[in-house]
């Protein structure tokens, strides 16, 4: 069993999750890099390169329960427990639609990917995270999904995000008995392909992720935080 810590990304064959993987594997961290193509996701694992930690890629689509179900079974076998779960894989910045005028199928799709992907997820790596001294879930949200700036730019992203965000809440209070820290991130505006080339670089969004999950085990948990300071709900 290995005593390096083991993060599992989701979304990680590219953009912020990606970037977050190559700044664990740097750390120490074994990284357990998901992707739904797992090619993509060797690809990536490759242009990372070596750090001071691993990287084991694994098949993974948050919107399909059997691919969740064979990810966790994979985790479980080659590790026994998981100790940090990143929920990065996210879609669709969907501006130009309208609460009037929205595609609904479109904005099924990402409650599903966003939402329903986050929870079903976390549903399966639960009992490997309960199995860690010390486990963290880090849900990577948007700046665009607190309630208190909300804004119509985006109507089904910004929805999907404030849902994200009360499920955090949900979560942090569910597993406190089990000790794991749950909280939001916002990486902010960086340029990724859904960010767009008018965002920051990779590297300072990748590090807002990076900070919820090195947090301490009397860390806070139930946030919301960008660069480690709290962002209103
Ligand atoms: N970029 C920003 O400015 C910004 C700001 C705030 C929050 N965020 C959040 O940061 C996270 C990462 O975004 P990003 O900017 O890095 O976007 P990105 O470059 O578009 O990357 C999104 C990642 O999610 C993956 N993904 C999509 N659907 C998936 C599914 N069903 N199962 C597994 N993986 C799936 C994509 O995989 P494929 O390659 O297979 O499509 C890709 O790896 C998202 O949650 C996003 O909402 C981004």
């Amino acid at each position: 069993m290995t005593h390096s810590t083991i993060t599992l990304i989701t979304g990680a064959n590219r953009g912020i999750g990606k970037e977050v993987a190559r700044q664990l594997v740097a750390k120490g961290h074994t990284v357990i890099l998901t992707s739904r193509s797992l090619e993509k996701g060797q690809v990536a694992a490759v242009e990372i390169g070596e750090g001071a930690g691993a990287i084991e890629v694994i098949q993974l689509d948050v919107t399909d329960p059997v691919s969740i179900e064979r990810a966790k079974e994979t985790v479980k076998e080659r590790f026994g427990r998981l100790d940090v779960l990143v929920n990065n894989a996210g879609i669709d910045y969907d501006r130009n639609q309208s609460v009037m005028n929205a595609d609904m199928d479109r904005v099924r799709r990402l409650i599903d990917t966003n939402v329903i992907g986050v929870w079903e997820v976390t549903q399966a790596f639960h009992p490997l995270l309960r199995q860690s001294d010390h486990p963290r879930i880090v849900n990577v949200s948007s700046e665009s999904g607190s309630i208190f700036n909300i804004d119509v730019w985006a109507p089904g992203y910004a929805t999907s995000k404030a849902a994200l965000n009360g499920l955090t809440a949900v979560m942090a209070r569910e597993f406190a008995s089990d000790g794991i820290l749950v909280n939001a991130v916002c990486p902010g505006w960086i340029a990724t392909s859904m960010g767009g080339p008018g965002g920051g670089p990779l590297p300072p969004g990748g590090a807002s992720v990076v900070w919820a999950v090195e947090l301490p085990k009397d860390g806070p948990t139930g946030g919301f935080y960008q660069n480690g300071l709290p962002l209103p709900w």
